[in-house]
């Protein structure tokens, strides 16, 4: 990845706010061990999602793409000890995996990790959480966000990530393939939650995008 624009900003906010506990660096290192280092969000957007965990101080909050449970728990750590945060994961191997680490990192009681197809499982799930953050198959952004959408709280929070899709909505080539359904899915994702007037939303310019939605109405 060609991050050289970010990596000095980046380095300089890892070193003084979003340094890794060691749970977190045995998580990183199991990824880079298995080559998926990379598809985890990185330190800083892990901080920032805690942070905004802290301002939300949801009861709930729904993730969507667990892979080994990296972002999750950067967001359950800072939940209160009452709350919880419900992550869902379609490769049983990745949910094992992910539930071996919020063991360790001590969070079971906060944490869930249900196992299958978010599309599916988000149809049967009768829940109002606080905040939702989508982070799986690109294609799925689409049916996420109409889910999201809906079942988010007035006042609650939407956020997705890589939502320049890997450069491929901001014409940038930064060498990896997509699929056209991808393309079409992320499109929709941004321009929907723009136009809509019962969200406030934006993008924080993270290297991936992160676009972050609040529910006004
Ligand atoms: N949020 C994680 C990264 C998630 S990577 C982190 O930052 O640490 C995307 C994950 O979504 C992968 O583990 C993949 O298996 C999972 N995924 C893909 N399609 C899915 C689907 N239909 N339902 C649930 N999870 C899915
Ligand atoms: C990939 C997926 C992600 O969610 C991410 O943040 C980075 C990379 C991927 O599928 O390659
Ligand atoms: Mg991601």
């Amino acid at each position: 990845m060609s991050r050289d624009s970010y990596s000095k900003s980046e380095a300089y906010i890892v070193e003084h706010f979003a340094r890794e506990d060691e749970v977190l660096k045995e998580v990183a290192g199991r990824l880079s061990n298995d080559g998926k280092y990379g598809i985890n969000v990185s330190p800083v957007e892990g901080k920032l999602l805690q942070w905004l965990v802290g301002l939300v101080a949801p009861k709930l909050v729904v993730e969507i793409g667990t892979l080994y449970g990296y972002s999750t728990l950067w967001i359950a750590r800072a939940l209160a000890p009452s709350a919880k945060i419900i992550s869902l994961e379609f490769d049983p191997k990745h949910a094992e995996i992910a539930r071996e680490h919020v063991h360790m990192a001590n969070l079971d009681g906060r944490v869930e990790i249900r196992q299958g197809d978010a599309k599916e499982i988000v149809k049967t799930m009768n829940v109002k959480p606080d905040m939702v953050f989508i982070d799986a198959d690109k294609p799925g952004y689409k049916a996420y966000l109409e889910w999201a959408m809906s079942a988010v709280r007035v006042g609650g929070v939407i956020i997705g990530d890589n939502t320049f899709l890997f450069g491929h909505l901001i014409g940038e080539d930064r060498g990896e393939r997509t699929s056209d359904a991808a393309i079409a899915s992320m499109r929709a994702f941004n321009e929907t939650l723009a136009k809509s007037p019962n969200f406030r939303s934006t993008m924080i310019p993270t290297y991936e995008g992160m676009t972050v939605a609040q529910r006004l109405s």
